[in-house]
């Protein structure tokens, strides 16, 4: 259990571990799997084959805790081609290979910055690529805008809350 006070920046004690899937030791995905299932927005039955999937796992660790994380997802082809098809997107999926999800911070750490510290280290390794990514959060939203993500069509999903977003890094 984190006691941490909410919104602490943290310092020297914080690192970044940012790898593929197999070279992240098992407990830091134990913990990453956790939090994602603790942030609401992915089944925890999803997110478990699809961090293993992943191409590079992004995470922020204080004190032997993952406190937050990022990942860059390779989705299912038909999954992919649902959300462009129900975003009424005008672009091709086919342009955009991978995802960028599993976004989550540790309730005691939000609006600490972690977030978006994580993905600034997080966007040196992927920033030329074509993403999409899907969010209902306003501050999710906020945050990818302000890493050159813009939304695309209409909102769609049971409660019309979910949004497309698309970064293009190859074309950039
Ligand atoms: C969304 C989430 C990842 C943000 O993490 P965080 O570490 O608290 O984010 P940061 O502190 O780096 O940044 C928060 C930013 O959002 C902004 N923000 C907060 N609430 C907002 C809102 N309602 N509307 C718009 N922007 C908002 C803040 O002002 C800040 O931006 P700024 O630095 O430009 O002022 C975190 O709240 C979370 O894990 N939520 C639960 C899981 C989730 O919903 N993940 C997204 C899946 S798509």
């Amino acid at each position: 259990m984190l006691t941490t006070p909410k919104g602490i920046i943290v310092g020297r004690d914080t690192h970044f571990v940012i790898d593929t899937p197999g070279n992240i030791a098992a407990v830091y995905k134990r913990q990453m799997l956790d939090l994602v299932d603790l942030g609401g927005q992915v089944k925890r039955e999803r997110a478990e084959p699809g961090i293993e999937n992943a191409q590079l796992i992004g995470l922020t660790v204080y004190q032997a805790r993952v406190i937050a994380t990022c990942c860059l997802k390779n989705p299912l082809y038909d999954y992919k081609q649902q959300v462009f098809k129900k975003a009424q997107a005008t672009r091709s999926p086919d342009l955009y290979n991978v995802e960028l999800g599993y976004i989550t911070t540790h309730p005691d750490f939000e609006g600490g910055k972690h977030c978006q510290q994580l993905l600034k280290e997080f966007f040196l390794k992927i920033s030329h690529l074509n993403m999409f990514a899907t969010t209902r959060k306003p501050a999710m939203k906020h945050i990818l805008e302000k890493y050159g993500f813009y939304q695309l069509g209409a909102r769609y999903g049971d409660q019309f809350d979910l949004e497309l977003m698309l970064y293009e890094g190859a074309f950039g």
